[in-house]
């Protein structure tokens, strides 16, 4: 039995009103889970204040409000006994995931946690580093963008990294089942919203910094202070005794900042510069990639089933995190060896027509460009790209996207992806503004993304090769006031075998 007295410890600066020798069922910030006897943490976010939600709370049963304001009474129905108690914090984020992490018991001190971060890169690299710890004996849990997967258990992601008392909770689970080890993504909005306070990284691992989320960072210095939090925390207040690895890109330009922000152990990886983890005699071919992996224990020949150079760098970055951890490298081989693709990132969909189709989760414009080089590298005869923005987000990039997609493309479709509570035609106008700007009319703007994908597909012809980015392993679209299924995939499936 947990008591809220106990609990209380772990968060500094606090006022409390009310009784604290009561016990504590469970903490929650959604008043949809409070149940009797819960914590309800009132987090006063960006778009909604949780306070409103106190009295729904209260109903529910929640026998202790922490908030950020003193709320004169709390009323709580006679059937839960009256009165609750308030327990009065500075920072509510903090609170919910220090209190969590005491409610569960510091979960985190039993587990290996790899914590990954930046732009691009991250889905495919915790699947990597999953395969070679899993390839090392390890049982291994991994958090991220396609799905929570807590061994058999597979549960969906609403968000990349899940809010921390979820994920104080979901760690628990893991260890009660004896898993050792957890792979997260470590989103820069969950650094910037605490989520993962309190949960003690034992690796962390930088991929790469580009313009993305600008909206909510606002610039790029303020979005790489949140990343460095992952660095600058690590090994910090430790409860753990294992060695604090910082596992980082050195061809990236901001790894040097993040370098300067860490104490613990570095291992860099990269290809252009010389690191502890590299590579040569790189081969990009159209179903596989082959090099060598240069470590300071030697080298060794990978066959990595995934496409195009920027999977050298993922791979580098799972095998240098292996290799920090003392992984044997015909070990890291045989892990990176065993990926044979990852949902929706360059997942080539064949039907039997005589063109190639690659579904990729490119939204960024590096991304994209990345995704376009990689498919001129297959030689196709043409490049048709199917793409669209996400409405709400980062208005920025739009025409940034429409000029590195006409660039590298021989014949582009503008399409919608997400447009939420904007107008699809808006949204592909902002687009349209960059593909202007290169004086090209080599495009045109289809909304329904199914019929665009139908157009590329009818234009297409033999050798050609139809990209279509943004939604990867994304099985829906969200509209102005629903959301609806849609699956690149099983769309391009279903308009290929009925064409054939
Ligand atoms: N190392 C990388 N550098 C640049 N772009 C990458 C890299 N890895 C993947 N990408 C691109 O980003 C897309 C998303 O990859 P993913 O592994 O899901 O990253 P994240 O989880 O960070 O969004 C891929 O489909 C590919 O187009
Ligand atoms: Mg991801």
């Amino acid at each position: 039995m947990v008591r809220l007295n106990d609990l209380l410890p772990a968060v500094g600066g606090r006022e409390v009103h009310g009784p604290a020798e009561l016990s504590v069922e469970g903490i929650t910030y959604d008043s949809r889970q409070v149940k009797p006897g819960y914590i309800f943490v009132a987090i006063s976010g960006y778009i909604e204040d949780g306070s409103s939600y106190i009295p729904q709370a209260l109903e529910a049963g929640a026998s202790v409000v922490v908030s950020s304001k003193r709320t004169e009474r709390l009323a709580r129905p006679s059937r839960w006994g009256g009165s609750a108690t308030q327990v009065v914090v500075d920072n509510t984020r903090e609170a919910l995931a220090k209190l969590a992490t005491a409610f569960y018991n510091y979960p985190s001190d039993k587990l290996n946690i790899i914590g990954i971060t930046g732009t691009n890169g991250k889905t495919t690299v915790s699947y990597l580093t999953e395969a070679i710890l899993k390839e090392n004996g390890a049982r291994v849990g991994v958090l991220g963008t396609i799905a929570y997967r807590l061994g058999e258990k597979i549960l969906p992601a609403p968000i990349t990294t899940p809010q921390s008392s979820d994920l104080q909770q979901m760690l628990r689970k893991l260890v009660d089942e004896k898993f050792t080890t957890v792979v997260m993504e470590v989103s820069s909005h969950a650094l910037s919203l605490q989520r993962v306070e309190g949960c003690e990284f034992d690796s962390a691992l930088f991929t790469n910094l580009s313009r993305e989320h600008l909206d909510f960072h606002e610039s790029m210095e303020e979005y790489l202070r949140a990343k460095i939090r992952l660095f600058s925390t690590l090994g910090k207040n430790a409860r753990k005794e294992r060695e604090k690895l910082a596992v980082l890109n050195l061809d990236d330009p901001s790894t040097e900042k993040i370098m300067q922000s860490t104490e613990a152990k570095i291992v860099t990886y990269g290809i252009e510069r010389k690191a502890d983890v590299g590579a040569k005699s790189i081969k990009l071919n159209l179903d596989k990639t082959i090099f060598s992996l240069l470590s300071p224990r030697g080298e060794i020949k990978i066959s990595l089933p995934l496409i195009g150079k920027y999977n050298v760098y993922n791979a580098l970055a799972a095998g240098a995190v292996a290799f920090g951890q003392g992984i044997d490298l015909d070990i890291i081989k045989r892990g990176l060896e065993k990926v044979s693709s990852i949902p929706g990132r360059f997942e080539r969909i064949d039907c039997g027509q005589p063109f190639t189709v690659i579904v990729d989760y490119a939204h960024t414009h590096e991304a994209l460009r990345k995704l376009l080089d990689t498919c001129r590298e297959l030689k196709p005869k043409r490049i048709i790209t199917v793409f669209g923005c996400g409405g709400d987000r980062d208005r920025g990039k739009r025409p940034l996207m429409g000029e590195v997609a006409i660039d590298l493309s021989d014949y582009v479709f503008v399409t919608s992806d997400n447009p939420r509570s904007e107008d699809p035609e808006r949204i592909a106008l902002d687009i349209e503004v960059g593909i202007k700007r290169r004086g090209k009319n080599n495009y045109q703007t289809v909304i329904d993304r199914f019929e665009a994908i139908e157009k590329a597909f009818s234009m297409a012809e033999n050798g050609d090769l139809v990209a279509i980015a943004g939604k990867g392993h994304e099985d829906y679209q969200i509209l102005k006031d629903r959301r609806v299924h849609f699956d690149d995939r099983e769309v391009a499936r279903k308009i290929l075998s009925e064409k054939g």
